[in-house]
């Protein structure tokens, strides 16, 4: 979603912030913008499209000399991609301006009010309403005209706000929106994510919900709503800027799948300690988890399919009740949770905004709760009552991949300890999984090994209409991801299918050469799959099948196979991803699609 970078210090600014917005072009846009206080008014130029359009309008930024200003790039909800939508937006005498990044859900009624005051408006934006509200409420005072403004919107918002009354500083403030502020030697900075900023410096600060920034130079003031200063602790931020770049690869989406051994061992083994796991950062005594009564898995996209995976894991390790909800649906649905419930929260960016708001509405109702989280300090890790990390290291792509593998893993730990703690398993299971996740990230290392026959299979699906991924158990959490990946990034249509659902309906999509994938890891489903393959082969389709080594009968039902290393079943979604992934990718590479940035997508979804 929508990117902000700003910067106030000894340098010239546009540079700066183009390079910050380059660095914030995984998240998905369609126009991007900045202005800068140039000594006497603040300038600003927009443009639709990608960012070099903007590069080459502002020549590098050369036109736009001074130095303080604010960047954006804009995914658009309100109002078409056009260079009048683009941020930042003005007020009416261009004293005031504004970027956002969320949504005001009451703009209309604000716009209203302003129109009423004579304000007109130039964008069909819920942003522009942010300008004109500043310019009423200022009276000389910025931070007291924005905290007025704060009081009337609703919604979610990162703002970054520069009065050209006040070129010397720059004002943030978010809420649901995720924002940080960086403290550099010859300047400071806002972004909507470290990348941004990280060439510059690494000690960041994460803004609380409605906190507010005001940045020189040289210092940084935080205010909570109040208006009163508040203090706070920056956080070092350890990783490298390599880890954000595509060392050699050719999209970001390659390289996160070549780095999944080594993001799952960095998951895995710093909770592997004396033949035994522990997970010290989850904050429960034994006699907790020997009391949950119940777990919610709750999130979106893949880390939702995770939780469908980990609910066969959970449940049949630990003998816990799970459900599964998609965090959009669960936030309205008034779950009725039992005493002692446990609600994990899944997601890579730990912003997404739904996700976000399910966490809440457990928190809310007393539940005890879980963050499973990638990115270090964002709000979902902040938030939840214990945050588990998965180490999977800065995630571009937006297509996920390696946050994925290392969610699989904190979820088959925390299973495994829960069904140890609780009895359910005992001894010799224990060390026998503990030796099995052990081998992961060596198997999944093999996997990647086979990628040019799954590339040259892909090539021959370039001009497919339509795929079905179908499986029974932990293989249909395997075939909602291998179909998410696939039509996420090379826009071909496909389906997820509980194998033994097909017929009831879906099985007359089934033509010549349609190709199914079907997913066959589970030994005691292994009957049961070959005659769903059977069943769709007789209708003409094309199967691929991904299995285990050593079941060679598959060959005579499907036409191709992939066979994946020996694992405990239920471990098998991390091996049987691996040729799923690669799978989509070439499919995408081979169609000549933008396989980081796919259309219409963002790589953190903040708005609802
Ligand atoms: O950051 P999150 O894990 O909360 O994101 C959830 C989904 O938006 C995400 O998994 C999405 O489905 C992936 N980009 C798909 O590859």
């Amino acid at each position: 979603m929508c990117g902000i970078v700003g910067y106030i210090g000894g340098q010239q600014a546009a540079p700066i912030l183009l390079d910050g917005l380059s660095k914030l072009e995984y998240r998905g846009y369609d126009s991007a913008g900045i202005a800068v206080y140039n000594g006497e008014k603040i300038q600003m130029v927009k443009s639709t499209g990608k960012l070099k359009a903007l590069e080459e309008l502002t020549q590098g930024g050369a036109v736009l000399p001074g130095f303080s200003g604010i960047g954006h790039t804009r995914w658009a909800t309100h109002g078409s991609p056009t260079d009048v939508n683009a941020h930042p937006h003005f007020n009416k005498d261009c004293s005031i301006t504004v970027v956002h990044n969320g949504i005001i859900e009451n703009y209309l009624k604000l716009r209203k009010k302003l129109e009423g005051k004579g304000y007109q408006f130039v964008s069909e934006t819920d942003t522009e309403v942010l300008a004109h509200l500043l310019d009423y409420y200022y009276n000389g005072n910025p931070l007291e005209a924005i905290v007025k403004v704060l009081y009337r919107v609703e919604g979610s918002y990162a703002l970054g706000i520069l009065f050209k009354d006040f070129p010397e500083e720059i004002y943030a403030v978010r809420k649901d929106s995720p924002l940080i502020v960086g403290q550099g030697k010859e300047g400071n900075f806002i972004a909507s994510d470290v990348p941004a900023i990280l060439k510059y410096t690494r000690d960041v600060y994460f803004i609380e919900n409605q906190e507010i920034v005001k940045l020189t130079r040289d210092s940084l003031n935080f205010y909570n709503i109040d208006e009163e200063e508040v203090q706070k602790e920056s956080t070092r931020i350890e990783w490298d800027m390599s880890a954000a770049e595509k060392a050699g690869y050719e999209f970001f989406m390659l390289k996160e799948i070549y780095e999944q051994p080594k993001a799952v061992a960095d998951t895995l083994y710093p909770r592997l300690k004396d033949d035994g796991i522990v997970i010290e950062e989850l904050g429960m005594t034994e006699e907790e988890i020997r009391n949950i009564g119940k777990i919610y898995i709750v999130a979106c996209g893949s880390a939702y399919h995770t939780g469908v995976t980990a609910k066969y894991v959970f449940e049949g390790l630990a003998r816990i009740p799970v459900e599964v909800d998609l965090a959009s649906e669960f936030r309205y649905r008034d779950p009725i949770f039992q005493p002692n419930t446990l609600v994990i929260v899944v997601s890579q960016s730990g912003e997404t905004a739904d996700t976000l708001a399910a966490l809440r509405e457990a928190k809310s109702r007393g539940v005890r709760t879980l963050g499973i989280v990638n990115v270090v300090g964002s709000s979902i890790a902040r938030e939840a009552d214990n945050v588990m990390y998965t180490w999977a290291g800065p995630e571009i792509a937006v297509a996920t991949t390696k946050a994925y593998s290392t969610q699989l893993i904190a979820e088959y730990l925390l299973a495994i300890y829960f069904a140890k703690v609780r009895n359910e398993i005992d001894s010799r299971q224990f060390e026998d999984m503990l030796h099995d996740l052990k081998k992961l990230p060596d198997q999944i290392e093999f996997l990647l090994g086979g990628k040019e026959k799954l590339q040259h299979f892909a090539n021959r699906y370039l001009a497919t209409e339509h795929v079905f991924f179908i499986g029974r158990g932990i293989d249909y959490a395997i075939s909602m991801e291998g179909s998410l990946k696939l039509k996420e990034i090379s826009y071909i249509h496909s389906e997820a299918y509980a194998a033994g659902e097909l017929k009831h309906g879906t099985i007359s999509l089934i033509e010549e050469n349609t190709l199914v994938v079907a997913l066959v890891t589970q030994k005691d489903l292994y009957k049961k799959m070959l005659s769903n393959i059977q069943e769709v082969r007789t209708r003409g389709a094309f199967v691929m099948a991904v299995a285990t080594a050593g079941n060679t009968e598959v060959e005579k039902s499907a036409d191709y196979v992939v066979y994946l290393p020996e694992t405990n079943p239920y471990f098998a979604n991390s091996l049987a991803v691996i040729p799923l992934q690669i799978f989509g990718y070439y499919v995408s590479l081979g169609k000549g699609l933008d396989v980081d940035k796919p259309r219409n997508l963002a790589k953190s979804v903040t708005v609802e």
